[in-house]
């Protein structure tokens, strides 16, 4: 008879880890206020005084250390409207890391400049500076990093190449809520940055996003941008810059208050379970945590990613070891499956009807971005298991299953392989 659960076998787990999203009577106060006030939009700059959204801003940048917070729809558009604001646009070139969601990508497209996709530090997931250093051309105006994971990526050493070029730098830190790297919070270490409150987020309104800032201009130009190209003072039909709506609902705000209110404990808590966790995982030959580079004190946990070897598993392939991992009731899953490169959108027809960004008059070139070398992206994206982040948030007696799964996945092996 088959031990293993994917075969048929006893699950080593059958309860559920922590339940995500996460809420308790304050998100059900905070909403019952708003619908109770009959004020469920949060004005016509998106954030006008009295509003929840307003407060939400207020309170996140602050967490964060930075003097403004501008909440939007969604991590997407946080992306766009930074861009934006920093007056970034057609015939520019942005460098994005090859690993990361497709929106890191996406937004750069939106306001109809380049992406330019480059390679991975090993040791983070994160984007290698040294390869940032050799993709900047003179149409180069912008650098996006993402702190994959949660881990903060090398941000001085993207600054020192930002200074000498003369670059935007966007903190991506949909990953990253609240993750700490030498003393600096992320969102608050460079010129601007955005985060996603999307339901699988470290906080979430089921939709939102937010960008940080502490540049005062930049912080106008994003206001005007996420509310129809409204400014502070004027009137409804007065607009200044491209009119966009992209407003976050006094409902999502109430939401967020509450979630802000438990990130500090959450992260302690997943920060604790991670390196009980590691503990476990290293006496297990295979299955390594991704190390990090030492730097992140407090590490954002949106995702616990492992190094899966599957030379130490008889050969079981990394997507078998996945599947028989859930099967015995662990979450898992593995993560972005090839760098953004690789996706549909870019093989033959460029994604604009007229070619643009990509063979734009403008542009003055025509660049092909599906044949990118990212040969360390494609490692990592061949072995990473993913652990989502609210398994972190359950008691360490339910961390002891994974461990527990892994060793007999490794023992009853020959049931899957051979
Ligand atoms: C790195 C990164 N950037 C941006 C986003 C976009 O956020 P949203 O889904 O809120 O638009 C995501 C969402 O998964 C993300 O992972």
């Amino acid at each position: 008879m088959s031990k293993l659960a994917v075969k048929g076998g006893l699950p080593v787990r059958s309860e559920s880890f922590f339940l995500w999203p996460h809420f308790d009577d304050r998100e059900l106060r905070n909403l019952e206020d708003v619908i109770r006030s009959r004020t469920w939009f949060a004005g016509m700059r998106g954030s006008d005084p009295g509003t929840k959204t307003e407060e939400f801003e207020k309170r996140f940048a602050e967490y964060h250390g930075t003097r403004f917070g501008v909440a939007c729809a969604n991590g997407t558009v946080a992306i766009e409207i930074a861009l934006r604001a920093a007056g970034i646009g057609t015939g520019d070139e942005v460098i994005v890391p090859a690993l990361t969601f497709i929106a890191t990508l996406s937004a750069v497209l939106q306001v109809n400049a380049l992406p330019i996709v480059v390679d991975t530090d090993y040791e983070t997931h994160c984007i290698d500076p040294e390869r940032i250093e050799e993709a900047v051309t003179e149409r180069t105006r912008a650098i996006i990093p993402v702190h994959f994971g949660g881990f903060v990526c090398d941000m001085d050493r993207i600054g020192e190449i930002s200074k000498k070029h003369n670059l935007v730098v966007i903190e991506d830190a949909a990953h990253a809520h609240g993750a700490v790297c030498e003393g600096r919070t992320a969102g608050s270490i460079v010129d601007i940055a955005t985060f996603s409150f999307q339901e699988s987020k470290t906080m979430t309104a089921g939709e939102g996003g937010i960008i940080t800032t502490n540049d005062s201009d930049l912080a106008e130009q994003c206001i005007m941008y996420r509310s129809c190209g409204r400014k502070q003072d004027d009137s409804w039909y007065v607009h200044h810059v491209l009119p966009l709506n992209y407003r976050l609902s006094e409902l999502q705000s109430a939401v967020l208050l509450a979630q802000l209110e438990r990130l500090e404990e959450q992260l302690r808590t997943k920060n604790r379970n991670a390196a009980f966790l590691a503990g476990r995982l290293g006496r297990i030959d295979g299955v390594t945590p991704v190390p990090g580079d030492g730097k992140t004190e407090v590490n954002g946990y949106y995702l616990y990613l492992l190094r899966y070897d599957k030379t130490r598993f008889s050969g079981l392939s990394r997507d078998q070891f996945v599947e028989a991992l859930n099967a015995e009731g662990i979450p898992s899953h593995i993560g972005y499956p090839w760098p953004l490169t690789k996706n549909p959108m870019f093989e033959g027809i460029p994604p604009g009807p007229k070619g643009c960004p990509y063979t734009c008059p403008f542009y003055g070139g025509s660049a092909q971005i599906a044949n990118t070398h990212l040969p360390v992206a494609e490692r990592i994206c061949e072995e990473t298991v993913v652990i989502p982040h609210e398994v972190l948030l359950s008691a360490e007696e339910d961390l002891e299953d994974i461990p527990r799964a892994i060793k007999k996945i490794q023992k009853n092996v020959l049931e899957l392989v051979g």
